[in-house]
């Protein structure tokens, strides 16, 4: 297609507000913020409602299931009284095999009660395959937009999969290289069609995934009499995170720890056409993790729901050959197929579990499915192929796009904790030298989830304007 990339830009606002029936102004404040609790609750959808509409959809309810082989495996490497009970909630069960059900089924539900004809996604992975079969049961068209090539026409074997899967639905895939032009073609078909925009990121999506800390919560208190202690989300865009916390206060889990995972990418450039096939996961990367904890409305509506240091209690990365050992363990200990995403999860709650007591709780969101193209085995091949050497040994030798390092044993996986303070800090440098009386000190100490006085202090190590005027 193409497009008047001018004309499409002036005109970028008004193509989302009448694509997402949301006017985002009725939300902002005078000076910086904007409030994300009317937003929230401007869906007209209760809690229930959002129930109800995915368990017509196929969608929600999934197993909670006790992984003892893998805890007791955990425990080899535990002290005495250590290694807490690892739990999966398997999101594999829902309709398109993926938790992004949950996100699709709300907006699929508000496309069709709005009277659109039609929805369009921009992803390359799950969240496709989901808006494409749900848009099927509720006899709507689907345009999927994908990044899928490098310049030498090469896709990574999940993305093709991820295609597949969605034109078997009856969607439309336009693939596209990787680029800028993706956003632009995702507004240019928006205006064309007049499709009702599926975003990942509108209040929709994100209360999607509220169920999913919900039953977390409910299903735990049924089978051990407590709510968990720990619940690990892979993190990208963060709606995963932001839902799932949402849901487990709405059910009443107020102490559960939240916590964040991501594959270690550092180094890769999303949008590099020469890194793009040198990464051997799709998502639940700090590619994705950490730009988007820091400046959430980098998304493609102007407010994002999907706002992770809201809640994030801490976040850890893990290198990608720890999680291909421990998807190879869920297999052989457990029977499961899972991932890769979840397994990024799974990988850093069995190093946590270590550290906790046996009688506590973590649970990993199994977020996804295993398919032909995410497998562990056509990933790896995919990686060979890229000249990427595999390899067994110390796991923190591993270089995102040149190696990928595999543990000798289960003992050797270790994980890396990101500072949440310091994404805090990177969230507040764009307010470096705004004028403190324009700062609303209330809308950031809920986006940063601090304290006023913790606030002034990520200000005062931050200088800028907070210095000066302090003097
Ligand atoms: C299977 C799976 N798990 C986790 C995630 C991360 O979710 P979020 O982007 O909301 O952080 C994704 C998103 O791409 C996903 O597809």
């Amino acid at each position: 297609m193409t497009f008047n990339i001018d004309d499409l830009s002036k005109r970028k606002n008004d193509i989302v507000k009448k694509s997402v029936k949301i006017d985002y102004n009725l939300f902002e404040n005078e000076g910086i913020g904007f409030d994300y609790e009317k937003m929230m609750s401007s869906s007209g959808l209760s809690f229930d409602d959002v129930r109800q509409i995915q368990l017509d959809s196929g969608v929600g309810n999934t197993p909670l299931r006790e992984l003892k082989n893998l805890t007791r495996y955990a425990r080899k490497f535990s002290k005495k009284g250590y290694g807490a009970r690892i739990f999966i909630k398997d999101e594999a069960n829902n309709l398109s095999g993926s938790f992004k059900a949950r996100r699709a089924a709300i907006s699929v539900h508000v496309a069709k009660k709005l009277g659109y004809k039609g929805v369009i996604a921009a992803t390359s992975g799950n969240y496709g395959a989901a808006i494409a079969a749900l848009a099927a049961r509720a006899g709507l068209k689907a345009i999927i937009v994908q990044e899928c090539f490098d310049s030498r026409n090469i896709a990574q074997p999940e993305i093709l999969e991820k295609a597949r899967a969605c034109e078997s639905f009856g969607a439309e895939v336009v693939q596209l290289s990787v680029g800028p032009e993706l956003f632009l073609e995702f507004l240019e078909l928006l205006d064309k069609t007049g499709y009702f925009n599926a975003s990942l990121y509108s209040p929709y999506g994100i209360m999607g995934i509220e169920t999913l800390g919900y039953e977390l919560a409910e299903e735990t208190l049924i089978l051990t009499g407590k709510y968990p202690e720990v619940v690990v989300c892979t993190n990208a865009g963060g709606g995963n995170l932001t839902g799932t916390a949402r849901g487990l206060k709405k059910a009443g889990a107020n102490k559960t720890k939240i916590v964040a995972s991501s594959v270690n990418l550092e180094g890769l450039h999303m949008a590099s056409d020469t890194d793009f096939n040198r990464k051997s996961f799709t998502t639940g990367h700090t590619g994705f993790g950490v730009p988007f904890a820091v400046n959430p409305d980098r998304s493609d509506v102007p407010r994002s729901a999907a706002r992770p240091l809201r809640y994030m209690d801490e976040y850890y990365t893990i290198n990608q050959g720890s999680v291909f050992f421990i998807t190879e363990a869920l297999a052989v200990l457990e029977g499961y197929e899972r991932g890769p995403a979840g397994n990024t999860s799974l990988a850093v709650a069995f190093k946590l579990a270590q550290s906790m007591l046996e009688d506590e709780i973590i649970i990993v969101q199994e977020t996804e499915y295993t398919g032909a193209g995410k497998h562990h085995q056509p990933q790896l091949s995919f990686a060979k192929s890229n000249n990427i050497e595999l390899k067994f040994g110390d796991v923190s030798e591993e270089v995102p796009g040149k190696n990928i390092v595999f543990p000798y044993s289960a003992g050797d996986i270790k994980i890396k904790e990101i500072s949440v303070d310091k994404l805090r800090k990177s969230y507040l440098k764009k307010y470096k030298d705004v004028d403190l009386a324009l700062l609303d000190k209330k809308y950031l100490c809920e986006e940063l989830n601090v304290p006023l006085e913790k606030l002034n202090k990520l200000l005062a190590d931050l200088g800028g304007d907070y210095e000066r005027k302090k003097r």
